[in-house]
């Protein structure tokens, strides 16, 4: 990846005029998995890996955008940009990386951000694609951090979330929560995040210095914009809508408890009351983790996390074989307190909390306990919580 110097240089080389150069972090979710759209909890933190993009604006209005990472540019009046929506992308073709960017332009003109005049951008990043760590939620909070670096709005973070997550659901079409996009916004270096995805409070939870989170690619490719993920969020509002026939008061999976369930369950269809049951009890689950967290017990927090597994593997049924090899090697190694599923499942990473003196070991552990189970050569990552979007000085 070129530093932040070489992009900028880059983009000169492009457009013949110099840039402003803004990142924005991926994400690896410790515990509290699609709970965020159910108004819940979630602990995940900002990773290295991040999206870098050079920014400069025009005034023929057009949007230019060089992506270095799939060697690509696109070129449209922003215009035509910001009116195609996301049902004729969707009814021609696959999405497209540049329908994130697209996307964010859309959402920030929706807000009230003037971008009708056009910008020139050269975009490129290094977290893996598709492998659950949201390297799409990096690419538009970058974006928008670009476009308002750009003007003289100065939005607070939740909004700028906000606006990144309608871009996803509205012009990509993939239904995600708040999670990938606020952490991308709100991360800071060697803490966890923790979110009440209702009020969008958020608190910063150091990590100790004697942890590391080892990331574990499964090398199984994931989307939220497949079938899915959106099959899941329709379940899990099926199940809220019968919950609510009981409790009006029940707005989201968040305001409903465990007796509920047993209560009215039966009411639902089989897998609709398990993907409840993982919702509510993740809640739970998160509400300990991070009284484990603060209390320094790794040892609970690990707990919690092999638990948070179980759950999703079983009752959200969003693992896969890959994904739950694994977590059991890693559950067999020295010095980790946990691991689990991360992210928006079928594929991608798992996450593991494991101590500073065995990290080493546990990665060469990992490589060669995956390799001889399945074949496969995961990519293993010990990686830093690291800060939120920001601009670079050059
Ligand atoms: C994806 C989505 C998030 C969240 C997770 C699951 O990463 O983007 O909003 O729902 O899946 O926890």
């Amino acid at each position: 990846m070129h530093t932040p110097p070489e992009l900028a240089a880059l983009h000169f080389d492009t457009y013949s005029t110099p840039a402003q150069v803004y990142a924005a972090p991926g994400r690896v979710n410790l515990i509290g998995e699609h709970t965020d759209y159910c108004d819940g909890f979630v602990m995940p933190a900002a990773i290295e890996f991040k999206t870098m993009v050079a920014v400069s604006p025009r005034n023929d209005g057009r949007l230019l955008v060089r992506s270095v990472n799939y060697n690509e540019s696109i070129d449209h009046p922003i215009n035509e940009f910001l009116d195609r929506r996301f049902t004729e992308l969707r009814a021609g073709s696959e999405t497209h990386w540049s329908d994130y960017v697209g996307g964010v332009l859309w959402a920030l003109r929706e807000h009230g951000i003037p971008v009708a005049d056009g910008f020139s951008m050269t975009l490129e990043g290094n977290v893996p694609l598709g492998s659950g760590l949201s390297s799409s939620a990096a690419v538009e909070v970058a974006t928008a951090f670009a476009v308002l670096g750009t003007t003289s709005f100065d939005l607070p973070l939740a909004t700028i979330a906000q606006l990144c997550r309608h871009a996803e659901n509205a012009y990509v079409g993939a239904n995600v929560g708040i999670m990938d996009q606020y952490v991308s916004c709100c991360g800071a270096q060697d803490h966890a995040v923790m979110i009440d995805c209702r009020s969008l409070q958020y608190t910063l939870a150091p990590i100790p210095p004697d942890v590391r989170i080892v990331i574990c690619n499964s090398m199984v490719k994931h989307s939220n914009s497949g079938g899915e993920y959106n099959t899941r969020r329709a379940e899990i509002e099926q199940g809220t809508q019968i919950l609510r026939r009981h409790r009006p008061e029940i707005k989201a999976l968040r305001d409903a408890t465990v007796e509920d369930l047993e209560r009215w369950g039966t009411e639902m269809p089989e897998n609709v009351l398990r993907r409840c049951r993982h919702v509510i009890t993740e809640d739970n689950r998160v509400i300990a983790a991070v009284e484990a967290f603060r209390a320094g017990d790794l040892v609970r927090f690990g707990q919690l996390m092999r638990e948070a597994h179980i759950s999703f593997r079983d009752d959200f049924e969003a693992s896969c074989r890959e994904i739950d090899i694994l977590v059991d090697l890693a559950n067999q190694q020295p010095g980790c307190y946990g691991a689990r599923l991360t992210g928006g499942g079928f594929g991608g990473c798992t996450v593991n909390l494991v101590a500073a003196d065995h990290a080493e070991a546990f990665t060469q552990a990992m490589r060669g306990g995956y390799k001889k189970a399945i074949n496969i050569d995961a990519d293993i990552y010990i990686t830093r919580a690291s800060a939120g979007a920001h601009q670079i000085n050059l």
